[in-house]
């Protein structure tokens, strides 16, 4: 995932707080790869990203520190292979990263959603959700907030994880400002079945498509971040500390549906489990 990193260098300087409403897509990002599968319509309002045998694509915002989200609507049809990532970077050799990765597959059988995070570098932290939707059929809604207390993933405004601020622990906690991507790509050597079920060009070009760029980050200038954890910010007021009580019931009770792998629970990886898994 790290192949377009020099290409990010060429983004235009631009203030992601001034913009809160619908914005255009290219107002808000570039292309970071596979120019010839990114194509916009509706003004730029939507998006579509699509691969083929020859290439993914992807589109990438500037840096910045909060929460993002975006409305996605991922390919029809056989999809096994294919991965598309929504996720936040922090384009460094010792990556922050959190993580959206919809893991394709054949026609019928559903979309796993992965999430994962990186603290200076360091990841494997997967998880694993089935929708409880058919994600290729319309748009739905997917967030990540992040503030200095708790990262939380959001699948139609349903907390399905939480990662808290265990420093006092010794845990590491993303810090770094992050760029949002978006990206499609060929990962069928271990998105589906892992790596046992392969991409089936036959269906190619699969095409996701992206809606609704509003950004809610905390702009990154020269490197910054002072007032990034400002109550200026929904995301860092109080109440966004930990789930509310109602947040926490659906996040029970999706979690208990839903999950299909937690890292935490993997005794095989972690005989005995990471300090994030026990507190
Ligand atoms: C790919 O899909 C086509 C159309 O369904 C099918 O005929 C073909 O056997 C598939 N190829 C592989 C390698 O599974």
């Amino acid at each position: 995932m790290y192949f377009y990193i020099k290409l990010v260098c060429l983004f235009g300087l631009f203030l992601l707080g001034a913009l809160a409403k619908d914005i255009p897509y290219d107002v808000n990002y570039n292309i970071i790869f596979g120019n010839q599968h990114v194509v916009s319509f509706n003004q730029g309002r939507e998006l579509q990203i699509s691969m083929d045998q020859s290439s993914g694509s992807g589109i990438g915002s500037k840096e910045n520190y909060g929460s993002v989200h975006m409305k996605i609507k991922l390919p029809n049809r056989d999809s096994a292979g294919v991965v598309i990532a929504f996720y936040l970077h922090s384009n460094t050799n010792n990556n922050d990263e959190i993580d959206f990765e919809f893991l394709g597959n054949r026609e019928g059988k559903p979309y796993s959603l992965q999430t994962n995070m990186f603290v200076n570098g360091g990841g494997n932290r997967e998880q694993r959700v089935h929708l409880w939707f058919d994600p290729t059929a319309e748009f739905h809604n997917y967030k990540i907030m992040w503030n200095e207390h708790q990262i939380v993933f959001y699948v139609d405004n349903i907390p399905i994880r939480v990662f808290k601020n265990n420093e006092n622990i010794g845990v590491g906690y993303p810090k770094q400002p992050m760029q949002l991507l978006a990206t499609i790509w060929d990962g069928d050597g271990w998105a589906t079945d892992g790596g046992l079920t392969k991409t089936n060009w036959s269906f190619a070009p699969f095409k996701a498509y992206f809606q609704d760029f509003k950004i809610g980050g905390c702009p990154i200038i020269n490197s910054n971040t002072n007032n990034c954890n400002s109550q200026g910010y929904w995301w860092n007021q109080r109440k966004y500390w930990r789930l509310s009580s109602s947040q926490r019931k659906l996040y029970d009770e999706y979690r208990v549906n839903y999950k299909t792998y937690d890292y935490c629970d993997d005794m095989i990886r972690y005989p005995t489990p990471p300090l994030e898994c026990v507190s």
